[in-house]
C-alpha cells in the first residue's frame, strides 16, 4: 500500500511542501542525457517513472511519464507530455508495453522500491534502467565534512545496488556516471568543484535529503564551509576538485535486461 500526501507525493517527500523551486535547479544536464540515451539503445518507446518535471525526457523518442506528486507535474514544461498520475509500485500498463524504462533519482524515495521495480520489468520488453546513487559511497565526498547527517540520510535512503539488480532480475550492468563540472543538475555531488553553490538554501532544498535534517544542522553546515572557504582550509584539501573536469562518485548507472 502506497500512502500518498494532499500534493500526491508518494515517497518519502512531500514536495508539495518542497517541489517548488526543483525546475530551476535541477536542470537536466546534456552529458548525463546522452549517458541515459545510450543506456537505453534503441528503445523507441521508453517509460519514466517518478518523472517528476520531465528531466531527461527531450532527447529520447516516445516517453510516457508517470509522476505521483501534483507539483511535479505542474513543472514539466508544455513541450513535454503530461504525466501520468500513478505509482511505481502499482503501474497503470500491460505486460511488455514499453521497449524501454527508466526511473532517475527517484528510487530512493518510494515506499516499496522491489514491488515498483517488479512492475517496471513486468511493463517492459527491454532494458529497465536506474539512475540513482550508491549507498555504499555517498559518505566519500566532501560534503560529508560539514554535514555528515546529510549523507548519513541518503546513505539509508538509497537502497543497495544489490537490491536493484535482485528486483529486477535478468542480467544488469552497472556502471559510473561521470559528472561534469558544470553540471546543471544540481544534486550535491554537482557541486564537487563549486562548494559555494551549496551555501544557496535553495539549492540545498532541490536536494531532498537536506529536507531530513534540523535548521541546527543546515546551520552548522553554513557556518563551517563559509569558514573554510574564507580561511582557504576548503581550498587547501579539496581545491584541485575546482578544475577536476568530471568527477566519478556515487551516481551510477543500472541497466537491466531480462
Ligand atoms: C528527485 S525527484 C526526480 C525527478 C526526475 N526523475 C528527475 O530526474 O528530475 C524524485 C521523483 O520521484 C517521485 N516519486 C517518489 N515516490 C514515488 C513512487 N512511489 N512512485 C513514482 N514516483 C515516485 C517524486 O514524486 C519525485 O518527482
Amino acid at each position: 500500500m502506497t500512502t500518498r500526501t494532499g500534493d500526491g507525493s508518494a515517497g518519502d517527500v512531500d514536495y508539495g511542501a518542497i517541489g517548488a523551486g526543483y525546475s530551476s535547479y535541477r536542470r537536466p544536464d546534456a552529458r548525463i542525457a546522452r549517458f541515459i540515451a545510450e543506456t537505453l539503445g534503441d528503445s523507441r518507446t521508453v517509460l519514466n517513472v517518478g518523472a517528476g518535471a520531465g528531466s531527461y525526457e527531450g532527447a529520447l523518442r516516445a516517453v510516457t511519464a508517470v509522476e505521483p506528486s501534483e507539483s511535479m507535474r505542474a513543472q514539466r514544461p508544455t513541450r513535454l507530455a503530461p504525466a501520468i498520475d500513478a505509482v511505481a509500485e502499482d503501474l497503470p500498463f500491460a505486460d511488455g508495453e514499453f521497449d524501454g524504462a527508466m526511473t532517475l533519482f527517484s528510487v530512493h524515495q518510494w515506499l516499496d522500491v522491489e514491488a515498483g521495480l517488479r512492475e517496471m520489468r513486468r511493463v517492459t520488453r527491454g532494458p529497465v534502467v536506474v539512475l540513482t546513487c550508491d549507498p555504499d559511497l555517498v559518505r566519500d565526498f566532501w560534503l560529508y565534512r560539514y554535514a555528515p547527517e546529510v549523507l548519513d540520510t541518503e546513505a539509508r535512503r538509497y537502497p543497495p545496488i544489490g537490491q536493484l539488480t535482485a528486483a529486477l532480475g535478468g542480467t544488469s550492468t552497472i556502471r559510473t556516471v561521470p559528472i561534469p563540472l558544470d553540471c546543471t543538475d544540481g544534486f550535491n555531488e554537482a557541486y564537487y568543484g563549486r562548494p559555494e553553490m551549496l551555501l544557496d538554501p535553495a539549492a540545498r532544498q532541490a536536494c531532498s535529503a537536506w529536507s531530513f535534517v534540523d535548521d541546527r544542522v543546515r546551520g552548522h553546515f553554513d557556518e563551517t564551509l563559509r569558514h573554510d572557504l574564507d580561511s582557504g582550509a576548503w581550498d587547501e584539501e579539496f581545491g584541485h576538485l575546482r578544475s577536476r573536469p568530471a568527477y566519478e562518485g556515487s551516481l551510477v548507472i543500472v541497466r537491466a535486461v531480462p
